[in-house]
C-alpha cells in the first residue's frame, strides 16, 4: 500500500460513475482483499463480512432489483457490509469498512458510504442474512465520472461535503473547555487532521477528541446529533470507527505506536449529547 495519508486526502464520495465495468483485475484484487481475515477484523476483535454484488441496470445476477433511490448513477456493483447490530459492533464496522474504502480508493475505484438511502430489505434478500446479521452500510463501486453531475454538486453543497469543521471545533486539550491550537499537538497533527478529513453520515463530523497534556492518551467522543437515530440503529457510531481507522493508519505511517482501550477518563462532557467511546493510548 502507498501512503495512506495521501489516500485519505484524495478520497471523496463518488455518486456518478462511468458506464465502464470494473476490470477483471480490479475485481480480483477486491475479492482477494476481502478474503484476508485480518482485513475483516476490527481493533477490538469483532469480525465483519462483505459481499460483492455485480449489477446490470440496477439488477443483480440473481435478478433482484437493488435500489439506492436515484442518488447513485452508473455504478457497476456494490460491496455490502454485514455486522452484528451492537454499539461496539457498529464502531468496529466503521473501522473495517473504511479500511476497505481506502484500499479501493488506492486502486482508483470510486465509492460512497451509503447507510440511509438504500433499500435494506432488497439487499437482505440478495444475501441471506442470519438472525444476528445486519447491513449497516453498502457502497456502490465503479470508476468515478470525471465530470461531476450537477446533481452531485448540489448534493455536495446541501450536505456541505466540502465543508469540514475547524480544528478548534473537534479537538481539545485536557478538557472540553480548552480548544486545541496547532502548536499543542506536536507529532499528532497529522493523525488528527486525518480524522477531520473523514467521511461521516450527512457530513455531521460527530467526532470529538480530548488529548492529555503529555499526548499519550487520546479520548474519542461521539457528539450525537439530536434526533438523528431514525433508522433504528445509531449510524453515527460508524463515524467513530472511521475516525479510529484514519487516526490509527496515520499514526502507523508516522511511526506513532499505540493501542485502543475503553476506559472513560471521566471528563465533563461537552453537553448532554456527548458520549465517551474509546481511547488511543501510546505504547511506551
Ligand atoms: C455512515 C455513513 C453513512 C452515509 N450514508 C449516505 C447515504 O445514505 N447517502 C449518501 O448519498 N451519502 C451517504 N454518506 C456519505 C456522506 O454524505 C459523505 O461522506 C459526507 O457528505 C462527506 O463527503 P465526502 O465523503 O466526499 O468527504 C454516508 C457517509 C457515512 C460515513
Amino acid at each position: 500500500m502507498g501512503s495512506t495519508i495521501e489516500i485519505i486526502k484524495k478520497r471523496k464520495s463518488v455518486r456518478t460513475f462511468e458506464t465502464t465495468p470494473l476490470t477483471s483485475e480490479h475485481l480480483k484484487q477486491v475479492n482477494e482483499y476481502l478474503k484476508v481475515a485480518e482485513n475483516l477484523v476490527g481493533p477490538l476483535g469483532r469480525k465483519a463480512r462483505f459481499e460483492v454484488i455485480q449489477i446490470q441496470n440496477n439488477v443483480s445476477d440473481k435478478g433482484i432489483k437493488l435500489g439506492t433511490y436515484g442518488f447513485i448513477k452508473n455504478h457497476q456493483g456494490y460491496i455490502v457490509g454485514i455486522m452484528e447490530n451492537t454499539k461496539m459492533g457498529l464502531v468496529e464496522f466503521g473501522y473495517i469498512f473504511e479500511k476497505f474504502i481506502l484500499f479501493a480508493t488506492e486502486l482508483g475505484i470510486g465509492t460512497c458510504w451509503i447507510g440511509g438511502t438504500f433499500n435494506r430489505n432488497s439487499f437482505a434478500k440478495e444475501i441471506n442474512l442470519s438472525e444476528t446479521d445486519f447491513i449497516p452500510c453498502i457502497t456502490p463501486i465503479g470508476y468515478a465520472k470525471e465530470k461531476q453531475r450537477l446533481f452531485d454538486k448540489t448534493l455536495r453543497y446541501v450536505t456541505k461535503a466540502d465543508n469540514k469543521k475547524a480544528w478548534h471545533e473537534l479537538f481539545f486539550k485536557s478538557n472540553f473547555e480548552n480548544p486545541v491550537s496547532k502548536e499543542d499537538v506536536g507529532d499528532f497533527a497529522v493523525p488528527i487532521e486525518m480524522v477531520r478529513l473523514g467521511p461521516s453520515a450527512s457530513n455531521k463530523q460527530p467526532w470529538r477528541i480530548i488529548f492529555s497534556e503529555d499526548k499519550n492518551e487520546f479520548y474519542f467522543y461521539l457528539a450525537h446529533t439530536p434526533n438523528y437515530n431514525k433508522l433504528g440503529f445509531d449510524m453515527q457510531l460508524i463515524d467513530i470507527g472511521i475516525a479510529m481507522c484514519h487516526f490509527e493508519l496515520a499514526c502507523k505511517e508516522t511511526k506513532l505506536d499505540g493501542r485502543w482501550t475503553i476506559s472513560d477518563p471521566g471528563h465533563k462532557p461537552q453537553n448532554e449529547h456527548t458520549e465517551y467511546i474509546i481511547s488511543w493510548v501510546a505504547n511506551k
